[in-house]
């Protein structure tokens, strides 16, 4: 299969991304281009994303983020195979201003659309870094999601355990701003984190040793909430003992339910080629150390992309819709953006993409 040229939009959260990545014919990528315009100065004096400020800013600045990952490429839009965009899971008003640019890109140079969801891009971005081939176990831990999922294709995901009540990258938000820890959370809670006593605090591990792997945060938070409260007013010290303690808590709430995942994994007869960490969370020192252990422990190996494609990207989105596109899975320009999409609602190279009749230029079968 010849190479595929794809260019990759990213708008679902508070970052405005756009990027140009090379998949070759036997399967692996390079990214010629990652460009992601951060608009946390938008949102920082509010605490956290504000969704029409998101949206307007995205409006403002993607053509000009678009722009630029061409340029840093070196191509124009002519030489592209396709353009991929996130379709979804997010907030709204964003995902509609990716998407139709996409649709309008797609348009005007006769390219193929690829709608990406962007559950699926965190998931498939370890292939890109890493080469990890299917089945693989991910864990997707962001602002948003906090899920274990079994990995066995393109478009092909088992939830194994998620949240009942808050993400990981949530309740590091909450924490911090409780704590009165500048927006984003997580990155401010783990440098409090270094410098604090985790020992000091004494925090639930909720659901800890449950044999299906599901999470519960909110109860962690609660108990933050009460300590802080017994000990106001807070000084930086408490504020550093605060973070290392609650850290110290999800790092062990990950360990224990990622070892159950793996468990239920072997269990259904798959051995995981990987361990997948994906998603924002996963650019937490602490969080990969432990998940390295795990990881080893389980019999299989850690694969965490580098930070910068932990968080959101453009580069997550060309590459999954790469992986779409070398099966054949691409979109039709009615496809509509969508704030739910759940990952085991994605199509697959199985079910239903001959059905639809679509097939990409280019396209063989499955590579995997
Ligand atoms: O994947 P992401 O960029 O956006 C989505 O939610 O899709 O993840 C953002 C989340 C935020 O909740 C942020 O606080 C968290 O990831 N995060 C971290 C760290 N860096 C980002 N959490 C803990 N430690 C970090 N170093
Ligand atoms: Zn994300």
């Amino acid at each position: 299969m010849s190479d595929l040229l794809l260019l990759g939009i990213e708008t679902t959260c508070d970052e405005t991304a756009a990027a140009v990545v090379r998949r070759r014919g036997d399967g692996t990528g390079t990214i010629l281009s990652n460009v992601v315009h951060s608009q946390t100065q938008d949102h920082a004096e509010y605490g956290g994303v504000v969704p029409e400020i998101a949206a307007r800013a995205h409006v403002e600045i993607l053509d000009h983020v678009i722009e630029r990952a061409l340029r840093a490429a070196g191509l124009g839009l002519p030489e592209l195979s396709g353009i991929a965009a996130s379709a979804g899971p997010g907030l709204i008003g964003g995902v509609i201003v990716g998407l139709t640019t996409a649709k309008a890109l797609a348009l005007a140079a006769h390219k193929p659309l690829v709608a990406v969801n962007h559950l699926e891009a965190h998931a498939l971005t370890a292939r890109l870094t890493d080469k990890v081939p299917f089945p693989f176990l991910l864990l997707l831990v962001s602002g948003g999601h906090t899920q274990l999922v079994a990995v066995t294709g393109v478009g092909e995901y088992t939830k194994l355990g998620g949240t009942i009540d808050d993400a990981i990258g949530e309740a590091f938000d909450k924490t911090a701003k409780m704590l009165g820890l500048p927006y984003p959370g997580g990155p401010a809670v783990e440098r409090a984190a270094l410098k604090g006593d985790a020992s000091r605090f004494a925090l639930p591990r909720p659901l800890h040793g449950k044999p299906v792997p599901d999470f519960s945060l909110s109860g962690l938070k609660t108990a933050v909430r009460l300590e802080a409260l017994k000990i106001a007013p807070l000084g930086e010290e408490d504020v550093n003992d605060l973070c290392a303690s609650f850290q110290a808590a999800v790092v062990d709430i990950l360990a224990d339910r990622v070892r159950c995942a793996l468990r239920v994994m072997r269990e259904r007869g798959l051995k995981p080629h990987a361990l997948v960490l994906a998603g924002g969370v996963g650019a937490n020192q602490a969080v990969r150390r432990v998940l390295h252990k795990v990881a080893a422990d389980g019999g299989t190996r850690l694969a965490v992309p580098p930070p910068e494609l932990c968080t959101d990207n453009g580069a997550m989105i060309a590459w999954a819709g790469a992986e779409r596109m070398a099966r054949g899975l691409v979109d039709g320009l009615d496809v509509s953006p969508r704030a739910r999409w759940p990952l085991g609602e994605i199509e697959s190279a199985e079910r239903g993409a001959t059905e639809r009749g679509a097939t990409g230029p280019g396209v063989t079968g499955p590579a995997d």
